[in-house]
């Protein structure tokens, strides 16, 4: 059967992640988090004191650049894949609300984003890919067979990444959990590098309102579509 990309894009806690992961297990491809890359580079940042509530050197980490691997590995053949960074498995430090404050002023950097996709079109080349992210539609993959623009309000995004932290037992007001989801989508859309954007010929779903079930079957079926040559 013919082979395509999926490119998701969407500002940060529309559910991005659990649709792509779905849908590359229903369809056998590979799934990659994108998110999870600028992450982890975060992380680097961070531990190497590079960035701080006070300061960013951009500079110094645009120098460390070359020292950072990052790789993915599924723990099994059910679970989505974890990102190393240098050979660490870092999926869970990276999930803190520290990173994702972290996260955005680290994304804005070029080098940074060239460095990354250019391991994200490699990783994608051989198609049966799905992968989600920001500039996916727009950059890594503007050729996709497949591009879908998630959204949703941002009260909605915020009390679902709360329920996760609070889940994992983070201790974590609401209000911050809001003011990071409103400041990264600010700072997600109006960087001047790559800027978060619907793409040419992406497909918009807001899904405030919807259950996980239907937006699976709606996106499924456009993937068929696709595939089929639609
Ligand atoms: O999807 P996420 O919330 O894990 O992404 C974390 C941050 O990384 C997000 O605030 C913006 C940035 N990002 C990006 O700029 N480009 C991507 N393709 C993926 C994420």
């Amino acid at each position: 059967m013919k082979k395509i990309t999926i490119a998701i894009d969407g500002f940060s806690s529309t559910g991005k992640s659990t649709i792509a992961k779905q849908l590359a297990d229903w369809l056998e491809y590979i799934y990659v988090d994108t998110g999870a890359m600028y992450r982890a580079v975060t992380l680097y940042a961070m531990r190497h004191g590079f960035i701080s509530e006070a300061s960013f050197d951009s500079d110094k980490l645009i120098a460390a650049l070359p020292n950072i691997t990052l790789s993915f590995k599924k723990p099994d053949v059910f679970s989505k894949a974890e990102v190393y960074l240098n050979g660490e498995n870092v999926e869970k430090e990276i999930r803190t609300l520290e990173v994702s404050t972290f996260v955005s002023p680290v994304a804005t950097i070029p080098e940074v984003r060239r460095k990354l996709v250019e391991q994200q079109k490699e990783m994608g080349k051989g198609k049966g890919v799905v992968m989600d992210g920001r500039d996916i539609g727009t950059v890594v993959f503007p050729d996709a067979e497949l591009k879908i623009f998630l959204n949703a309000s941002a009260e909605e995004r915020a009390k679902r990444r709360f329920n996760e932290l609070i889940q994992r037992g983070d201790q974590v007001a609401f209000q911050d959990v809001l003011d990071n989801v409103k400041e990264r989508d600010h700072i997600d859309s109006t960087r001047e590098d790559s800027p978060l954007r619907k793409a040419k010929g992406a497909i918009e779903i807001d899904n405030s309102e919807m259950n996980l079930e239907d937006q699976f079957h709606i996106i499924l079926q456009l993937a068929k579509d696709r595939i089929a040559g639609r």
